[in-house]
């Protein structure tokens, strides 16, 4: 074929401390049923990611679960491939950023810039904590707002009244990984010069190779200026050295972008076939695509070009954005109670439900996408359900009993096959622009009509009619011709069932094309149920999990951690059985957090038992943010005697452990799987 195209796809790389949530799905399916419909046209079209496995978050994190950030980025790394691999997010290659591959062009690019005279040393002030011995990036440094002086705001802008500035403006600021003052201290950077690129930046931005508005955005960018970027970071940090430096390292991302590269090549060294100048080459013909957040458009429509430029690659030939998932019309986080990683989903709901409830969802446009669980179940219930599966199952019946499985010699229904086949150019142009919705809503239409054919054929009345039973067999096989249609156009959106219906209607895979010649003459397997409908009581199993997930997630330390010491007060006197059992410790989960004024320390807590709310005043402000304890399960003195304090009564305390003078506090919380109200002994 003349016009087989080559195309290379990417997704973002994931970061490798933590697990996939629902959030991360968006982009991974979007860019899944693009890369499908490529297949399915013919074209040579390679998918490929790879763990995102460098940077200070890495190895924080992996000091705080004890383990070498090695191990941990290897665990992360199996953990998301079996996410993706359940989602049936199908990469031709996963890979990490933490590779000898990508080590060898992270030094090969730099070192083309450097010898371009793009990358320059300079010596600046950054703040460090003492403690820890390190430079703090931004997002480790809290402190109290220049501006209007709200407590614990991060280093950068003010969540309250929204003004930007520098971590060093903040006032009182304090690390978050000790607990330390800060102090300034002065080293040497690398600083990549993307203001020379500024020309070629403006020209490749506005050159058909982004949404209408991410170049919208950037010229918002350019207006400001470009400014130069910080490449290096000082040890300790996991990550790859700079070539003769003994203390510095590339900042992750430098290094995440070229792990498309490095992934890339490593599959070049599986499948010898592939030409990895072919696709990376200055002068490549071959098409490259990377589907991002839009959290991540600087670093992919600025710095990532200019990277690539400037050392001699080849550029992107689109960058595809999609927005943020909200649950419910809410944010995802867990103190919303909006938290669902990957897995816990698939615990519950089958991966095809969500894969066609974004499709129906997504557009060109960068919008976030809400996930409404009751329009969800609606949706699969009706349209994959009721409307497309029904089709199959209203006509496979006939033709396997009554006709020995066999389809029609003829296609009864000329014209109607042929309007279903013709739409299939329209469907694949709105694929191919990532109009997914507009794709579904053809495809439901036709579904529609599939469904209205049968109704006015009424199979089930004519095999009453001994006269009129090769009528059945006509009916019937149109229909299974339409649904087979219609499971061409979803294929990109459910491989999965679409392998089950290839098995049932003992067929090879399905190909675009395919929709252009009806199955005739041919003998079908037993029909197997392919979808099932969703019970609103899975959604609610999964619903409880999740919550669980956080309660789980959120007993982390409090702030301060590294600071806290432990008492040195000697045990208290012994006190009987009879003592300790005249205190009622109850399981209680927090409903409500939020502080008080004039109160310093306080925050006031409704809290949850069985059938019974209760406020407590507790002493905890220090340590936990209001937000951060909502829906979180706590233990409570239940029995203690309710105390009138100046801001109303308590009706019981809560338990928390607390470091010397009390400086520390860190919440007592059950295993997940504990229910309010629930005796604690
Ligand atoms: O924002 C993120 O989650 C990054 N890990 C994405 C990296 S994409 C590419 F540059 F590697
Ligand atoms: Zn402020």
């Amino acid at each position: 074929m003349s016009d087989k195209r080559k195309i290379l796809v990417t997704n973002a790389l994931p970061y490798a401390n933590g697990p996939l949530h629902l959030g991360h799905m968006v982009g991974y399916i979007q860019a899944d049923i693009w890369v499908r419909l490529q297949k399915m046209l013919g074209h040579d079209c390679i998918y490929i990611c790879g763990s995102d496995s460098h940077g200070t978050p890495i190895m924080i994190q992996a000091e705080k679960i004890g383990l070498s950030p090695e191990v941990m980025i290897e665990r992360v790394q199996h953990d998301h491939e079996k996410d993706f691999s359940d989602f049936h997010v199908g990469f031709d290659n996963y890979y990490t950023t933490h590779s000898e591959e990508n080590k060898q062009l992270v030094e090969t690019i730099f070192k083309r810039h450097l010898a371009a005279g793009n990358i320059v040393k300079r010596i600046i002030k950054q703040l460090f904590d003492p403690v820890k011995n390190m430079f703090l990036p931004d997002r480790y440094i809290k402190g109290e707002c220049p501006n209007c002086n709200a407590k614990d705001q991060y280093g950068d802008n003010c969540e309250v009244c929204g003004t930007t500035y520098l971590p060093t403006d903040l006032k009182n600021a304090y690390s978050t990984l000790s607990g330390a003052k800060p102090i300034e201290k002065e080293s040497e950077h690398y600083f990549f010069q993307l203001q020379n690129y500024e020309k070629f930046l403006k020209a490749w931005t506005r050159h058909g190779h982004l949404q209408e508005q991410v170049t919208n955005k950037l010229d918002e960018w350019f207006k400001n200026g470009l400014r130069e970027w910080d490449i290096s970071r000082d040890a300790p940090y996991f990550g790859f050295k700079i070539p003769g430096e003994k203390d510095k390292y590339f900042y992750v991302w430098l290094d995440a972008p070229i792990g498309y590269i490095a992934s890339f090549k490593n599959l070049c060294a599986r499948k010898k076939e592939l030409n990895f100048d072919e696709y990376w080459n200055k002068t490549s013909q071959t098409e490259l695509y990377h589907f991002i957040g839009k959290d991540i458009i600087y670093f992919h429509a600025l710095f990532w070009p200019a990277t690539l430029e400037g050392a001699e690659f080849r550029t992107p030939t689109a960058i595809f954005v999609n927005g943020y998932l909200t649950i419910d019309g809410q944010k995802m986080s867990k103190s919303r109670g909006t938290f669902i990683k990957a897995r816990t989903y698939l615990n519950h709901l089958q991966p095809e439900y969500l894969r066609y409830y974004f499709a129906a969802k997504l557009s060109n446009r960068i919008e976030d996408l809400d996930v409404n669980f009751d329009d969800f179940t609606q949706r699969i219930n009706s349209d994959l359900v009721g409307k497309f599966i029904n089709i199959a199952s209203r006509c496979a019946s006939f033709i396997n009993k009554y006709f020995s499985g066999k389809l029609s010699a003829q296609c009864a229904e000329q014209s109607l096959y042929q309007d279903f086949a013709s739409v299939g150019d329209s469907i694949a142009n709105s694929y191919k622009k990532l109009e997914y919705s507009h794709a579904i809503r053809q495809i439901m239409a036709l579904a529609d009509r599939a469904n209205q054919y049968i109704d006015e054929k009424k199979p089930w009345a004519l095999i009453k009619d001994a006269n009129r039973q090769q009528e059945v067999e006509e009916v019937c096989s149109v229909g299974i011709n339409l649904f087979r249609v219609l499971m061409i156009y979803l294929k990109p959106v459910l491989p999965q069932t679409a392998e089950q219906v290839e098995a049932f209607l003992n067929i090879a895979p399905l190909q675009w094309n395919d929709k252009d010649t009806p199955l005739l003459n041919h003998i079908i397997n037993e029909f197997q149920p392919l979808i099932n409908r969703i019970d609103p009581k899975q959604i609610e199993a999964m619903k409880m999990a999740a919550q669980q997930d956080i309660e789980k997630s959120t007993n982390t330390p409090a702030p301060n951690v590294e600071a806290a010491t432990p008492t040195k007060a000697p045990v208290k006197e012994s006190i009987s059985i009879e003592d300790f059992n005249k205190i009622d410790l109850r399981i209680a989960k927090i409903l409500e957090a939020e502080a008080i004024e004039g109160a310093d320390k306080l925050l006031r807590l409704k809290v949850e038992l069985v059938n019974e709310t209760r406020q407590i005043f507790a002493g905890i402000k220090s340590a936990y943010q209001p937000e951060q304890l909502i829906g979180r399960q706590v233990i409570i003195v239940a029995n203690l005697a309710p105390r009138k304090m100046r801001f109303g009564v308590s009706e019981g305390m809560v338990i928390a452990a607390s470091g010397e003078d009390n400086a520390n506090l860190f919440l007592v919380s059950p295993d997940p799987g504990a229910q309010p109200g629930m005796r604690v002994k």
